[in-house]
């Protein structure tokens, strides 16, 4: 039977051998809820870096720099990390260079696998059916914030891990601890995710709508997915 793991934070992704697997990276707040919101909304193509300069210089080439650090939007990019801004229709038809605290991390720290999809509430419903019909085995990579685990990448996990349930076997407590969170927790997903550190930390800067509309589910059919260093859908 195939297996699905749980990889809590990007610091622990040397503990996962990433091989012949599909990576399924999350960073609901906001990261991963951005990208798959954008693609929805025909962004052409989102390139992850992990540095700011980076992303600096393929704004140079016409990308549009977008993310932030610490939640606050980088000083001179065009946007920052809330998906609302990738609804707009100045995005569409246009690559974006995306580079956040964990997020755009994580999707460059999930090098070596087979395929690196992105999830979020907001296309749960389209990973599971394709990671159902797909034949690999899966690893959830949380994005976490700067290194520790976080509540509502590790929920999300736990809801993917319900979806597959049938066609695929846990490996690892990490991925046991996340579907027992989401089963605890699946009648009230807002309700728990609103209490995690990061939403507090996004709530000091007024950006309530943006929790909300992250913990969304099925919003979207898209498929992100990492096709030669860019995301498209
Ligand atoms: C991240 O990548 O750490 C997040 O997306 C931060 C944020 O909420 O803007």
């Amino acid at each position: 039977m195939r297996t699905i793991e749980v990889c809590l934070t990007p610091d622990l992704i040397g503990q996962h051998d990433l091989k012949g697997k599909i990576v399924v990276v999350v960073d609901i707040f906001r990261a991963t809820s951005c990208i798959v919101t954008g693609l929805s909304n025909e962004v052409k193509a989102i390139k992850p870096v992990g540095e700011i300069e980076e992303a600096k210089a393929l704004g140079e080439q016409g990308y549009l720099m977008a993310g932030e650090r610490g939640g606050i939007k980088v000083p001179d990019f065009d946007m920052g990390n809330s998906p609302f801004e990738y609804q707009k229709d100045d995005v569409k038809g246009k690559k974006v260079v995306i580079s956040t605290t964990n997020g755009s991390q994580a999707i460059v720290k999930s090098e070596g696998a087979k395929e690196i999809l992105i999830g979020a509430f907001l296309n749960l419903e389209a990973v599971a059916e394709y990671l159902l019909q797909a034949k690999e085995s899966v690893v959830i990579h949380c994005a976490g914030w700067k290194g520790t685990p976080n509540l509502e990448d590790t929920l999300f996990a736990g809801a993917l891990i319900d979806e597959c349930a049938e066609e695929m076997e846990t490996t690892g407590d990490s991925a046991l601890v996340a579907h027992q969170l989401y089963i605890a927790n699946h009648e009230n997903l807002f309700g728990i995710a609103k209490k995690s550190s990061h939403a507090e930390r996004l709530s000091g800067f007024g950006i309530e709508e943006d929790l909300e509309f992250c913990m969304k589910e099925n919003e979207y059919q898209v498929l992100p997915k990492l096709v030669d260093g860019e995301i498209v859908s």
